[in-house]
């Protein structure tokens, strides 16, 4: 296939180098006109290993040259990849200005060309700027519109530097986001034989995907290290320890605890976020991600508590209140927190947990839950049954599997809050709201 490559920097030029190693007919473009040059002399203009032998062997086979005309580009390829920079501002928000300089030199030329060019977007943009800012900005110097008179898809790029040729080959997994399905998988079928899941979806999610990565990538980073100037304190081996904790990869190196939710909460993580916390304090060793967990737990019930008294609706049930279905332990249940605030705020509330309600009858808990929060015990029903009779919001508050029948048998008139995602979403009704989705 022959591609146009826009922004010959670290992602743009090792995208020329392995997409030309594929097969494939590559044509640089950049405003530089000594990073062109170097291009066209087979020399690499970063410093990345096995770069400059792909770049030479390329170049001498005739599958890469570079130019600094767009119109030549775009007019002699089919499809073109935009790996222009897009920097921070001083304020810390993305700065586009090249991404929208290169749109409108790319849509004047695609107003005189008849085939539908693909434009694949692989700069890191905020979820949006592909239909905010780069579509419209296409689209009105081309006076052609997206998916009519050429396709655009939002293609997130993985690759680190030091290893971007190996990683290049060797993605994790390869994102697509794109309109058409049909042009998505055209897309695809460039990268070839590359390891890693390939998955198509919406331009949106896609543009989004980077920053969680990258996101992720930073608190690892940050965690690992506060772990390890506590453990130094301590005089412990820090890699000792992570290398225990990553052996673990039920709980810790997996994907649980990653779907968004409601406030962790239980007899276990906060008391020992507290001591962890209060230890570094007492080694002088400064925590702020740590730190920073209780507080932004604490956001997420009052995230909760906002959204119940934005419906203004006073009868509210909640189904499930201990901190994990299959439990009777309300030990800082976070649940029991926004019932209080519920409570504070002269709401007229109805409970329903199964277990809870047992445990106040013979458990080990009914100590706890007759003298401890006896404000709350009062409050409680038998049954799912008397909540879906009379509330008019009903919260769901963990995932006991009862708890599924309330999304189809909650009358339309009675408005459901998951806090937990409790099933499948497909059917979900206009009276439905998830906390974070
Ligand atoms: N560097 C990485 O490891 C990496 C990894 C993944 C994603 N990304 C993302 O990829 C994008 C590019 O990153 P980079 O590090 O390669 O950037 P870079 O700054 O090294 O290169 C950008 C290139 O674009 C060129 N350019 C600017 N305007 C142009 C125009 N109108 N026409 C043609 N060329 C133009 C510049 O001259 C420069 O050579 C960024 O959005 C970045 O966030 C980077």
């Amino acid at each position: 296939m022959n591609i146009s490559i826009f922004g010959l920097g670290y992602v743009g030029v090792v995208t020329a180098g392995c997409l030309a190693s594929m097969g494939h007919k590559v044509t640089g473009v950049d405003v530089n006109e000594v990073k062109v040059q170097m291009l066209n002399d087979g020399l690499s203009p970063i410093i990345e290993k096995e770069l400059p032998e792909l770049l030479d062997i390329n170049r001498k086979n005739g599958l890469i040259h570079a130019t600094t005309d767009t119109r030549e580009a775009i007019l002699s390829t089919e499809m073109s990849i935009i790996c222009v920079g897009t920097p921070s501002r001083s304020n810390g928000c993305l700065d586009t200005r090249y991404l929208e300089v290169v749109c409108q030199e790319i849509g004047a030329v695609l107003k005189e060309k008849d085939e539908k060019h693909v434009l694949i977007f692989r700069s890191t943009m905020i979820p949006g700027t592909m239909r905010g800012i780069v579509i419209p900005m296409l689209e009105s110097a081309s006076q052609k519109k997206s998916e009519e008179g050429f396709y655009v898809a939002f293609n997130p790029e993985f690759l680190r530097e030091s290893t971007a040729v190996f990683d290049f080959n060797n993605p994790p997994k390869t994102v697509v986001g794109a309109d058409s399905e049909d042009v998505a998988r055209r897309i695809l079928s460039i990268y070839g034989n590359v390891t890693g899941e390939k998955m198509i979806t919406g331009i949106e999610v896609a543009e989004m995907v980077k920053y969680v990565d990258n996101n992720f990538h930073a608190l690892k980073i940050t965690f690992a290290n506060e772990i390890g100037m506590l453990c130094k304190n301590l005089g412990l081996d820090s890699h000792q320890v992570m290398n225990i904790f990553m052996k673990d990869t039920k709980l810790n190196i997996s994907a649980t605890y990653l779907k968004p939710g409601f406030a962790f909460g239980g007899s276990c993580l906060p008391k020992d976020l507290r001591a962890i916390s209060c230890l570094a304090r007492m080694h002088d060793v400064e925590t702020p991600l740590l730190n920073s967990l209780m507080v932004s737990n604490s956001m997420q019930v009052t995230n909760a508590s906002k959204k119940i008294i934005s419906y203004g609706k006073k009868k509210i049930g909640l189904a499930g209140f201990s901190f994990k279905e299959g439990t009777d332990d309300l030990r800082e249940s976070p649940m029991v927190e926004l019932i209080e605030i519920l409570l504070g705020k002269g709401y007229d509330l109805k409970l329903y947990d199964r277990n809870v309600f047992l445990s106040r009858l013979i458990g080990a808990n009914k100590e706890y839950i007759t003298e401890k929060i006896p404000h709350i015990s009062s409050l409680m029903v038998d049954s799912l049954d008397e909540l879906l009779l009379d509330r008019e919001v009903i919260i769901i508050g963990n995932k006991e599997k009862e708890f599924e029948r309330i999304l189809t048998d909650a009358r339309s008139d009675q408005k459901i809050f998951d806090l937990v995602r409790i099933g499948d979403l497909s059917n979900a009704r206009d009276n439905y709201e998830g906390i974070s989705w």
